[in-house]
């Protein structure tokens, strides 16, 4: 059990820095990024989603950090001691539920719109040329909507982040 912790553990952070440092990168300069640039950011954007694993990316990284901190919180909860009610188990539980509640939201909003705006983009690219009409609609609208999702889902994560950090001093 012992090496088990100590994977899951290592695990469970590794994964949570992914998480939140992309979260991070795609919210503060990505997104920016791609705005600022009209067409060009527009092909960077069809790019990373149609020609990089971006999309698995998140759900890979988040769901590795929500399955180890489970397995975490089990350990911690089936050791006995009533963890959970403790100031320790409480600041890390409400931590671990605006993960889950960032996961949850995340998956909606970003991840079914980036797999939106690859679908759009990869139809236009096999007729040669950007999205028009209905289809640049479609995207301006999944665009709108993980930009949304980015500004509500990154407070949780850094709610997240400052929860874990300060938990166990409780
Ligand atoms: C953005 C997401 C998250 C990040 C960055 C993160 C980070 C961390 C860090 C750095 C620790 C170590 C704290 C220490 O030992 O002082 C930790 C511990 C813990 N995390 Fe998370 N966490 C995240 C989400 C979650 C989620 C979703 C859960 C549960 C579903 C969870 C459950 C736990 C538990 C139970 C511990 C205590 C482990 C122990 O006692 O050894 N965390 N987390």
């Amino acid at each position: 059990m012992y090496v088990a912790m100590l994977l899951f553990r290592v695990l469970h952070i590794f994964a949570g820095v992914m998480w939140v440092g992309g979260v991070m990168m795609i919210a503060f300069f990505i997104q920016p990024a791609v705005r600022g640039t009209g067409p060009a950011g527009g092909q960077v954007m069809g790019y990373l989603l149609t020609k990089t694993p971006i999309a698995a990316y998140f759900p890979a990284v988040a769901g590795i950090n929500v399955l180890a901190g489970l397995f975490l919180f089990w350990r911690n909860v089936s050791a006995g001691g009533h963890w959970a009610g403790t100031r320790a188990g409480m600041t890390i539980s409400m931590g671990a539920a605006a993960a889950v509640i960032g996961f949850i939201i995340g998956g909606a909003m970003i991840g079914r719109s980036m797999g939106e705006i690859a679908k759009v983009l990869s139809v236009a690219q096999g007729a040669g040329g950007p999205p028009q009409g209905e289809a640049a609609a479609k995207m301006a609208a999944a665009q709108a909507r993980i930009l949304l999702g980015t500004k509500i889902v990154l407070p949780l994560l850094v709610i997240a982040v400052i929860t874990m950090a300060i938990g166990r001093y409780m």
